[in-house]
């Protein structure tokens, strides 16, 4: 059987981070892809993490490029391309600059990995991968945001903190926008099959709620230069894996809904199933009302900053 094709675009933080993991856990070839302007900086991390590879024990071809050619027919591909947030910056600030990169990867995916699957992972990540599907004109399923595998993996991490277990009895679910509107679903969140509910305060959850909420500021005033990227690149991982591998893992990510949860043509992070083909169906979940209501306020929010978009990139 031939090796899945992966080619990352954008070679920075993330993008090399999700090489080293992707590569790591043998996914497939990789592609590490950038732009003429960083010279042979890609080459140079695929030729470093190929060295890497005799000790780690994977087998892996890792090509950096600035190249298209060399991403031709790729079967999935990640999008890690623009730039991230400094101290003081919300992801919305990121909105003009990443719009136009967005837009003209896009252009390039679109002409030389006609089937293959897009994750978007570029910030404001609910426009971005809205204007990925505009540009590519792919089928839906086949373009898909990542942002609720970091944000549930995150608020994970600090419920095992709090509770003192392992990361891996937690379960979660959070929907909406990456951003300060996502939507915890305390009824999807369990420890080892004990609902959270029953092993925390009301208020001490709802405080690790708005610590996940902020949970990628919290990173940015902390390392001053940038954004988060291991968490990232690991949840990128994730989602690769369970296309490459057509695992169907159900997990959140940011799907194109259109009847579902009434959301009417927007990318929202949802619970999905994600194989081979993408995003393979959405689970539709009964809300209760406060949930109906936060989602959305998450959805508004998703619309506004796509109207912002299109304004900014007809302008
Ligand atoms: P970075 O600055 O380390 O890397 C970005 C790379 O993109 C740079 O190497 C740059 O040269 C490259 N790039 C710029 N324009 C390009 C183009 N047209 N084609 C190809 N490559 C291009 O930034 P980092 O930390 O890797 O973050 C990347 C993006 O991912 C940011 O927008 C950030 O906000 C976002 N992000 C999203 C997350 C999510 O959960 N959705 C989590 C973490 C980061
Ligand atoms: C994060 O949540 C910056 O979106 C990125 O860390």
């Amino acid at each position: 059987m031939k090796r899945a094709k992966i080619t990352i675009i954008g070679a920075g933080n993330v993008g090399a981070t999700c090489a080293h993991w992707c590569a790591a856990a043998e996914l497939g070839d990789i592609v590490l892809l950038d732009i003429p302007a960083t010279e042979d900086m890609p080459k140079g991390k695929a030729l470093d993490l190929m060295q890497a590879s005799p000790i780690m024990g994977f087998d892996s071809n890792i090509v950096g490029t600035t190249s298209y050619e060399d991403s031709r027919d790729s079967d999935v591909i990640v999008v890690t391309a623009g730039i991230p947030r400094k101290p003081g910056m919300s992801r919305d600030d990121l909105l003009a600059t990443n719009a136009k990169i967005v837009s003209s990867v896009g252009e390039q995916i679109k002409a030389t990995s006609p089937n293959a699957v897009v994750i978007v992972v570029s910030n404001p990540l609910d426009a971005m991968v809205q204007q990925m599907l505009k540009v590519t004109g792919f089928a839906p399923n086949k373009v898909v945001g990542q942002a609720g595998v970091l944000d549930t993996a995150r608020y994970r991490a600090f419920l095992a903190m709090e509770l003192g277990v392992s990361v891996e009895d937690i379960s979660a679910m959070l929907m909406g926008g990456h951003g300060d509107t996502m939507v915890p679903i305390p009824s999807c969140t369990s420890v080892g099959g004990i609902p959270v509910t029953q092993l925390l305060s009301q208020q001490r959850l709802d405080e690790i709620v708005d610590r996940t909420r902020t949970g990628g500021a919290e990173i940015v005033s902390l390392l001053k230069t940038g954004s988060a990227y291991y968490a990232p690149a690991a949840a990128c991982t994730q989602m690769v894996e369970a296309i490459v591998k057509d695992k169907k893992r159900l997990i959140p990510c940011a799907a194109y809904c259109d009847t579902q949860y009434g959301v009417g043509g927007f990318y929202v992070g949802v619970p999905c199933i994600l194989g081979n083909d993408g995003v393979e169906k959405i689970i539709e979940l009964e809300l209760t009302s406060e949930e109906k209501t936060n989602f959305q306020k998450s959805v508004d929010a998703v619309k506004s900053l796509v109207a912002t978009m299109d304004g900014l990139l007809s302008a």
